[in-house]
């Protein structure tokens, strides 16, 4: 059985995410590992919370809670929307898990022992107002690369460079808004990744399926020697884990811990144990898929993240994969995504603008935002969202493609063919052309659908999806079993039965784009998922039982649209 490792990019811990977020990494990585169950591999499909760090601490200081029961807190309620997205994770683990402690603290060990960490006295920005070191995102000010004035002390959010806190020009405290700051010095461990360059480069180079948005991203830090620069991998913080060789102290590294960009990626590793954990597994069960020494050779690994993620994937966590010098699995397909803009605007977790999680789910069913999510995917370039764009997505590729054909075709058979509320495929007729011209309409698209979803084109996997349902309506058009009826019952039973068969493909085909309607739809037939090999629309046999399901989709209104506009203009 052909085995698939999915892991999405784990979502920082500091509040909820907005749909931009869920776009980027978590629901395209679901998409994805739902198709793999469904072709019959064996998945492993993780994700986390990513707790460490800045904005951990700066988060819950603002919330005034102690930062592990604002970290505890939080996963709660990211893994209760996650379930409410319908995100299918294996396990959705934690970065402060003690599995991690004790894998972020063996891969220092073990880099240290190549000879791939070196301590470095640093200056660092102090900050007198607030009587401490900044680290990160504590500092604030305007990014010498692009000019954004609210760059961060670790990434510039407009230009996605990465960044050293002193990098910036015209810092500020982002405690206390103090620009009474100055630098000094301090030791701090740095990974020389500079000197894997030849073996990262080799890698990259020899990845030739991978994206265009990812190989570019990737070589461009690459060459430019910009993202292969050391990097420092510990910060003066209180939150996060402490910094150790293995198991032993690390003499003047007192009071310390790794930097959340060093232990964040590892937890992806450490999630697999915790699964394992979680579920009464033994060592040997996560090992199998993370170490190419105990079969995870036989692994393909796809990762799922935003852009800005790419360099951290594609160099510096490779980086503590080779430097460490054990057989860990690397990454074989890495998907990633641009941005996608909110109503003529950027989505901003900071500034609240957009629609987040909780409050998608508060309006609609997950099933809608993820077709209109996924159909939208932010691949070759940027998208928008606009409610303009997502009514008339949802009314006219869900509510009137899919829902209507499904409630049509159950409600005229159940009223022409059925007894009361009992209904049943009925019998007569013998397919003939139109059916044959059906079938060979499905088995070309099915196959194109395959292709799409194999090579991780959602966008285009969604267009060939929709096309497969529109053959059924343009199905039922062309034969109008309710005009046939009339004059050639056999024959009008014969074309409701062949649409009937098409409600188990369809419910199969989309549930990884839509789990909650796929699931009524086998619910209403009797059946159970299962991938076809081939189209056959005779499948299920006169005298096989189905109910009329509720409506499936709803359509919005253009007075509800109006609403959620206004509702959601503002910020949060
Ligand atoms: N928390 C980061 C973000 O949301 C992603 C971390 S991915 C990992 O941008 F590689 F570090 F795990
Ligand atoms: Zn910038």
């Amino acid at each position: 059985m052909p085995r698939t490792l999915i892991t999405s990019a784990i979502p920082y811990i500091n509040g909820i995410k907005h749909l931009g977020n869920l776009v980027g990494s978590q629901l395209p990585a679901d998409l994805y590992a739902r198709y793999r169950r469904a072709r019959g591999d064996e998945v492993l499909f993780l994700c986390a919370t990513d707790e460490h760090g800045t904005p951990a601490e700066l988060a819950a200081a603002k919330a005034g809670e102690p930062v592990a029961d604002y970290c505890a807190r939080m996963w709660a309620v990211q893994k209760e929307l996650a379930d409410g997205f319908r995100l299918s994770f294996d396990h959705f683990g934690r970065s402060s898990s003690p599995q991690n402690h004790a894998l972020t603290q063996h891969f220092a060990g073990a880099l240290d022992a190549n000879g791939y960490i070196e301590e470095r006295s640093e200056r660092q920005v102090y900050s007198n107002a607030d009587g401490r070191f900044l680290p990160d995102r504590y500092v604030e000010g305007t990014c010498p690369n692009c000019g954004y004035d609210r760059a961060r002390g670790d990434q510039c959010e407009n230009c996605t460079k990465q960044l050293d806190p002193t990098d910036l020009i015209e810092p500020r405290s982002a405690i206390s808004g103090s620009t009474d700051l100055e630098v000094r010095e301090t030791k701090h461990l740095h990974l020389l990744q500079s000197k894997l360059r030849g073996e990262l480069e080799a890698w990259i180079d020899g990845q030739e399926e991978w994206p265009v948005l990812t190989t570019s991203i990737a070589k461009k830090w690459l060459n430019d020697g910009e993202g292969l620069q050391d990097r420092g991998i510990t910060r003066d913080l209180d939150w996060g884990i402490p910094v150790k060789r293995g198991e032993a102290d690390w003499p003047g590294m007192e009071g310390k811990v790794f930097y959340v960009w060093f232990d964040a990626p590892i937890e992806y590793i450490a999630c697999a144990g915790e699964w394992a954990e979680a579920n009464g597994l033994a060592e040997a069960d996560w090992r199998r898929w993370w170490r190419t020494d105990a079969g995870a050779d036989d692994v393909r690994y796809v990762q799922f993240m935003g852009k800005d993620n790419v360099p951290f994937h594609t160099l510096s966590f490779p980086a503590t994969l080779i430097g460490s010098g054990e057989p860990w699995k690397r990454v074989d397909y890495l998907k990633s995504f641009n941005y996608l803009n909110y109503d003529g605007g950027q989505f901003s977790t900071s500034q609240g603008r957009g629609v987040f999680m909780d409050q998608a789910l508060s309006i609609l069913p997950a099933d809608y935002w993820r077709w209109w999510l996924l159909s939208h995917a932010p691949e070759s370039s940027d998208s928008e969202f606009t409610w303009e764009d997502f009514q008339a997505s949802v009314n006219s590729d869900l509510a009137n493609v899919l829902g209507n054909f499904v409630s049509r075709i159950t409600k005229f058979t159940r009223s022409k063919f059925g007894d009361g509320d009992a209904a049943a495929l009925p019998e007569g007729g013998t397919p003939g052309d139109a059916e044959a011209a059906l079938v060979e309409r499905l088995t070309t698209g099915v196959a194109e659908y395959q292709r799409h979803m194999d090579a991780i084109e959602i966008r285009k996997a969604a267009t060939a999806l929709r096309g497969l349902w529109v053959a059924g309506n343009e199905y039922l058009q062309q034969t109008a079993p309710w005009t046939a009826f009339k004059t050639d019952p056999a024959a009008a039973a014969m074309h409701a039965r062949t649409a009937l068969n098409l409600i188990p493909l369809y419910a199969t085909l989309s549930a990884p784009f839509i789990p909650d309607a796929a699931a009524s739809m086998h619910a209403a037939m009797g059946t159970e998922p299962a991938w076809p090999d081939a189209i056959d629309l005779e499948a299920l046999k006169p005298g096989h039982g189905f109910t009329v399901p509720d409506v499936l989709f709803a359509k919005i209104d253009d007075a509800q649209r109006e609403e959620w506009q206004a509702r959601f203009a503002g910020t949060r």
